[in-house]
C-alpha cells in the first residue's frame, strides 16, 4: 500500500478509536489545532511518563518544574525571540495560498532525492543480485547529474538561509520553476518574514494592557528559574505556524519535553555527544529498529546554538524532526542577565570562580513522539484463517489499555468472576471489560487500541482459578493461574521494565 494511503487510514484510526480528533470539529475544526481522545490521553500520558521518569529518576543532577505559559513579555526580548522567531512566508498570488519559501525548496531537494532513488530501483531490479548500488550512483549519468544539481541547490539555499537573504530565497523558487500545488503557477510575492509567537494583551483597560506572548517554547521558563544542573518541564507550546501540515505533525497548540543541562563553559560538545547517545537510546528502546531512526545535523544553526542536530524518525512522509538537541550556548543566560539587571552565574566551589553556564537543550514534541510511535505500531495484517486485522503494535509499556478482560459467555457466573479479576488488577494497570460480541470480535477491538493483553474467563476458570491470556502480537495464548496475572503483565508492561533497558 502506498505510503500516503497509510497515512490517511492512520489518520481515521485515530478519529474512530478516540485517539485524536480535530479541535471543534462540530464548527469544522480549527486548523492545526486537535483534541486527544480517551485512548489519546493514556498514550500520550505514558509517553510523558517514560520522558519524565527517564529524567528525573535516571539522573540524580536533574529536577523538574512546571513554570507558567505567561511570562514577562521582556524574555522573549531577551531570547531574541520578538526578533528573530520568523519563518520566511510566500503567497502565490493566483491561488492567494501562503507556503513556508524554505519548505517549498525542501520538496524541491526531496524531489531530486526520489529521482536518484527511482534510478537506484530500477537499476537494482534490472541488475538483480549482481547490484552494487555504491558503485551505481557514482558512475550513472543520470544520477550524477541529479546529484550535481541537488548538491548546488543545496549549497545555494543554505547560504541564502544563513544570510537572511529573502530575495534570495525567492529567486531560488523562480530559477528551479516551483510551482503552486493548488494553482499550478509561478506567480509569487515578494518573500516577508512573519513572527511565528501568538500576542495578546494582560491588563484591562486599554492604558494598561501589556502584550505578552504565548510561550513559542518552555526552555525559556527553564532559564529564569534555573539553579540545578539539569532541569525538566514538560508544557504546552504555541507557534502560530504558517502552514499546518501532515495532522499532528506541524501543531498551533502543542506540547513539548524540554530538559535544559547546565554545564561549565569550554564542556559543552562533550555534553552534547554524550546528550545526543542518551536521547536515541531513549527512542531505541521503545523496539522500532535501528533504521527508523538517524540523526540531522543543522546546516543552519539557531541564532542561540554553536551546534545542533535533530533525531529524525521514518515517518510515512519521510524521515522527519522528532526531538532536537541543541547546545545553546551562554546566549540565554547572558540575556535574561542583560536585560534583567540580575546576576545569574554560577559560584562554582571547585574552581573557586563565578561563571555564567553554557547550556545543552534536549526538546522533544509530544505530539510528534505520540504521531511516530503511532505510525510505527499500526498494522494490517493478514491471518492464516483468512481473516484479516489491524493491530497496533505499541511498545506494552505505553499502551493505552494494558489488559482487557472477557468472560467467554455472559452468563453462568462468568462476568462476575470476570469482575473479580478486574477489581483485583485495576489498582495496578488500565483494564477494560468487554463481554460484547463474540470473543474474536472482542480480540479485534483490543488489537485496534494496542492492548498487549486480553484474558478470557471460561468455565474451566470457575473450577481451576486459572485463565487463558492471549498476547496481542503473536495471538499465542497461555493458560495462568489468576495469582500469578499482576506478576507477570507487570514485568510485561511497566515503564519500569522499559526504563531498566536504559541502564
Ligand atoms: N527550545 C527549543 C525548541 O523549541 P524546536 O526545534 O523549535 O526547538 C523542539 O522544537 C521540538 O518541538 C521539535 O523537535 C518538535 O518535536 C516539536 N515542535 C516544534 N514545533 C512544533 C509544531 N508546530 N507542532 C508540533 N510539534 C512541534
Amino acid at each position: 500500500m502506498a505510503q500516503e494511503d497509510v497515512f490517511k487510514k492512520l489518520v481515521s484510526h485515530c478519529k474512530e478509536y478516540g485517539f485524536v480528533f480535530p479541535s471543534s470539529d462540530i464548527y469544522d475544526g480549527l486548523g492545526a489545532v486537535y483534541d486527544y481522545g480517551q485512548m489519546g490521553v493514556e498514550l500520550k500520558n505514558n509517553i510523558k511518563k517514560y520522558w519524565w521518569d527517564s529524567m528525573v529518576l535516571l539522573h540524580e543532577n536533574i529536577v523538574g518544574i512546571d513554570s507558567a505559559i505567561f511570562m514577562h513579555p521582556t524574555i522573549w526580548k531577551a531570547s531574541g525571540h520578538v526578533d528573530a522567531f520568523n519563518d520566511p512566508l510566500i503567497d502565490n498570488k493566483d491561488s492567494k495560498k501562503r507556503y513556508r519559501a524554505d519548505v517549498l525548496i525542501e520538496d524541491q531537494l526531496a524531489k531530486y532525492d526520489d529521482k536518484i532513488n527511482k534510478e537506484v530501483a530500477k537499476a537494482a531490479k534490472r541488475f538483480g543480485e549482481s547490484f552494487d548500488e555504491a558503485q551505481f550512483r557514482s558512475t550513472n549519468g543520470r544520477v550524477l547529474e541529479h546529484q550535481a544539481k541537488r548538491d548546488a541547490l543545496h549549497t545555494r539555499f543554505a547560504k541564502a538561509l544563513n544570510d537572511g537573504n529573502l530575495e534570495e530565497l525567492r529567486q531560488i523558487i523562480i530559477d528551479e520553476e516551483i510551482v503552486c500545488p493548488i494553482s499550478g503557477t509561478k506567480n509569487w510575492t515578494e518573500v516577508r518574514q512573519f513572527n511565528l509567537m501568538f500576542s495578546t494583551e494582560m491588563g484591562s483597560t486599554s492604558e494598561g494592557a501589556m502584550k505578552i506572548y504565548l510561550r513559542p517554547e518552555t526552555a525559556q521558563g527553564i532559564f529564569v528559574n534555573y539553579l540545578n544542573v539539569g532541569i525538566a518541564q514538560i508544557g504546552k507550546a504555541f507557534r502560530n505556524e504558517i502552514v499546518a501540515r501532515q495532522f499532528i505533525f506541524r501543531m498551533r497548540e502543542f506540547e513539548q519535553m524540554e530538559m535544559q543541562f547546565f554545564v561549565k563553559p569550554g564542556t559543552e560538545l562533550d555534553w552534547f555527544k554524550k546528550w545526543k547517545e542518551i536521547r536515541l537510546k531513549w527512542h531505541k528502546a521503545l523496539g522500532f529498529g535501528d533504521a527508523s531512526y538517524r540523526y540531522h545535523d543543522h546546516d543552519k544553526l539557531a541564532h542561540y546554538a554553536n551546534a545542533a542536530t535533530d533525531i529524525e524518525f521514518l515517518m510515512p512522509f519521510g524521515f522527519k524532526e522528532v526531538e532536537g538537541i541543541h547546545s545553546r550556548t551562554n546566549f540565554d543566560l547572558s540575556q535574561h542577565e542583560k536585560f534583567s539587571g540580575k546576576s545569574i552565574k554560577y559560584f562554582d566551589p571547585e574552581l573557586n570562580e563565578s561563571y555564567t553556564p553554557y547550556v545543552i537543550e534536549t526538546s522533544i514534541g509530544v505530539d510528534r513522539m505520540f504521531l511516530s510511535i503511532m505510525s510505527a505500531s499500526y498494522c494490517e495484517e493478514q491471518l492464516e484463517n483468512g481473516e484479516s486485522r489491524v493491530v497496533l503494535k505499541l511498545p506494552a509499556a505505553l499502551a493505552p489499555v494494558k489488559l482487557a478482560v472477557m468472560p467467554l459467555v455472559k452468563k453462568d457466573g462468568l462476568p462476575e468472576k470476570a469482575r473479580e479479576v478486574i477489581d483485583s488488577l485495576k489498582f495496578h494497570f488500565h483494564c477494560q471489560y468487554d463481554e460484547k460480541d463474540s470473543i474474536g470480535k472482542r480480540y479485534r477491538r483490543q488489537d485496534a487500541i494496542g492492548t498487549p493483553y486480553c484474558v478470557t474467563v471460561d468455565h474451566q476458570t470457575l473450577e481451576d482459578n486459572c485463565v487463558t491470556l492471549r498476547n496481542r502480537d503473536t495471538m499465542q495464548q497461555e493458560r495462568v493461574a489468576i495469582s500469578e496475572l499482576n506478576n507477570i503483565i507487570a514485568d510485561r508492561v511497566s515503564i519500569t521494565s522499559l526504563l531498566k533497558t536504559l541502564q
